[in-house]
């Protein structure tokens, strides 16, 4: 007899009130609830039905599937959202300001809860692979800020989610970091060191009902690699077997943390297929299905990361080979995988993804034309700012070539050009250490810019005299006017910015 009271979504639902904060475990969709978020939007339509308010606070690691985001966002339930997103509709939401949404660190939400500079979530909902009667959660899939909320909380609700097996018992390192100014070092030194506990413990008491599921994450496919992104694969493998040769990597390499969506899971299959690059060890936050099969051939030795964002035949098939993996393959809290210390540490090679970059090494990856909101900032400035070499990919041109990647100055900032270090696209590889503003831009432009937007940036580059940054207020955005205009910044004629 379990001590624990086993309920439907819709009856663990009742627990949520209008104007809570909820935090909800996972990162990505992997690991993240399925049946309450989803039973919680259906009692916020029924709120609205009778005319009443009902919206939650929601903290989650990352971004989730559709039955969390996507419901809530289509039931007009959202409070605040915080702190990345990739759901269609809670796009479209926050873009509308129908659904407030703050766009944060991944590394800083956990201690952010705990110094109490957003409010503490009153009930934490956590899927879960395993319960016992003490009180030890085995997480599934994905992380993510499972540890903080399922201490912070007054309330736990449980996902029990038997499509991911018990076994996976052992795959986690817990760990909670002590708050300044009692915080002690992460000790780890390299990616498969660990240094917490393979389960969350928490008080029992604290557990109001466990919900039974058996679900998939909602993890999408993968969109195939084509020319374009091919190239960037090979352009980014080129450029480290290059930095292994000349020594400026050591010869046993370093381990390599890779960005979410389509570019970089190609990134990591080119990676995986050049035979100048030697095996190598992930210290990441998403392990997505390329990772997986270079852990099946041998060419990645080991990966850290927060969760296992992997699309559900490849997931099910880790799941059948649980004994293979289990030496390879860890997740943590994002308070780790994510660490600035640790990435500093490590020496990671980071590879991230820009919508857009500017010819002075500045790079946006969050806001298209600076204001409508893609998904967010992630982890890329946790990983960017503290590593041996930075890398940023980009295809070099968006919407048929409509659109140059590539521009004067960026319509937002997620990444300044003092923490890039190497820009990417299918063209080439601008190496921007050690150059100044000027140089960095010739080397982008020569290097990265489709050839059919060369002779406008170096004609950009001409407009200021002689400065540091050659930087012309009146038309560094007329790339991005232009495009607003007619639809097209091949149109731009830079004597409309005179
Ligand atoms: N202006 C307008 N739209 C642009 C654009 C630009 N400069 N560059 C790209 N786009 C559009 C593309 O056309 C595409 O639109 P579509 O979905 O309508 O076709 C969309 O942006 C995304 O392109 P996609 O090829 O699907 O990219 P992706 O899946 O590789 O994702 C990011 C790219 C930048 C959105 C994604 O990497 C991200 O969210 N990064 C920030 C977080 C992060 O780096 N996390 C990792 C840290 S570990």
């Amino acid at each position: 007899m379990s001590r624990y009271k086993f309920v439907t979504a819709d009856e663990a639902a009742v627990f949520v009130n209008n104007g809570d904060a909820v935090g909800f475990s996972g990162f990505t969709p992997a690991g993240s609830p399925k049946a309450v978020p989803t039973a919680i939007a259906r009692r916020a339509e029924a709120f609205h039905a009778e005319g009443k308010e009902f919206k939650i606070g929601i903290y989650t690691g990352a971004s989730t599937g559709d039955s969390l985001d996507g419901a809530l966002a289509r039931a007009n339930a959202v409070l605040f959202r915080t702190p990345y997103q990739s759901n269609r509709d809670l796009r479209d939401a926050l873009n509308t300001d129908h659904a407030p949404y703050f766009d944060m660190h991944l590394s800083s939400i956990a201690p952010h809860l705990r110094f109490g500079f957003m409010p503490k979530p009153r009930i934490a909902v956590i899927e879960a692979c395993e319960l016992t009667e003490d009180g030890e959660i085995v997480p599934t899939s994905g992380v993510g800020i499972s540890p903080t909320i399922a201490r912070l909380a007054d309330h736990i609700i449980i996902e029990l989610n038997t499509k991911h097996p018990k076994a996976l018992r052992g795959f986690h390192d817990i760990f909670e970091p002590l708050d300044p100014p009692h915080r002690l070092p992460l000790t780890l030194m390299k990616p498969s060191d660990r240094m917490g506990v393979p389960v969350i413990k928490v008080d029992p008491e604290k557990i109001l009902c466990v919900v039974e599921t058996y679900l998939d994450d909602e993890v999408g496919g993968f969109a195939p690699t084509d020319d374009v992104t091919d190239s960037i694969g090979r352009n980014v493998a080129n450029f480290l077997a290059g930095e292994l040769k000349a020594g400026r990597i050591p010869q046993e390499f370093l381990p390599i943390q890779s960005g979410v969506g389509n570019i970089a899971n190609a990134v990591m299959a080119s990676l995986g297929t050049n035979p100048d690059i030697p095996s190598f060890q992930m210290y990441t936050e998403v392990i997505q299905d390329a990772v997986i099969e270079l852990i099946r051939k041998g060419k990645v030795t080991f990966a850290s990361g927060c969760s296992l964002t992997i699309t559900t035949p490849v997931l099910q098939s880790i799941y059948q080979n649980l004994d293979f993996f289990r030496d390879k393959l860890v997740l943590r809290p994002q308070e780790m995988s994510n660490s600035p210390e640790l990435a500093r540490r490590l020496g990671l090679i980071t590879i991230n993804t820009a919508l857009e970059a500017d010819i002075f090494g500045n790079v946006n990856s969050t806001h298209v034309m600076g204001a409508k909101m893609m998904n967010g900032i992630g982890g890329s400035a946790d990983f960017t700012r503290s590593a041996y070499i930075s890398i940023f990919t980009t295809p070099s041109t968006a919407k048929g070539g409509k659109i140059s990647s590539i521009v004067p100055m960026v319509s937002h900032v997620d990444q300044n050009e003092h923490s890039v270090n190497v820009l990417i696209t299918e063209h080439g590889v601008a190496d921007l250490r050690g150059k100044c503003p000027v140089d960095r831009a010739n080397c982008i432009i020569e290097n990265c810019v489709d050839p059919s937007y060369r002779q406008m940036l170096r004609d950009y580059l001409a407009l200021s005299g002689p400065s540091h940054t050659p930087q012309t207020l009146r038309a560094c955005f007329g790339m991005h006017i232009t495009f607003q205009k007619t639809g097209n910044m091949m149109d731009t004629n830079w004597a409309d910015f005179k």
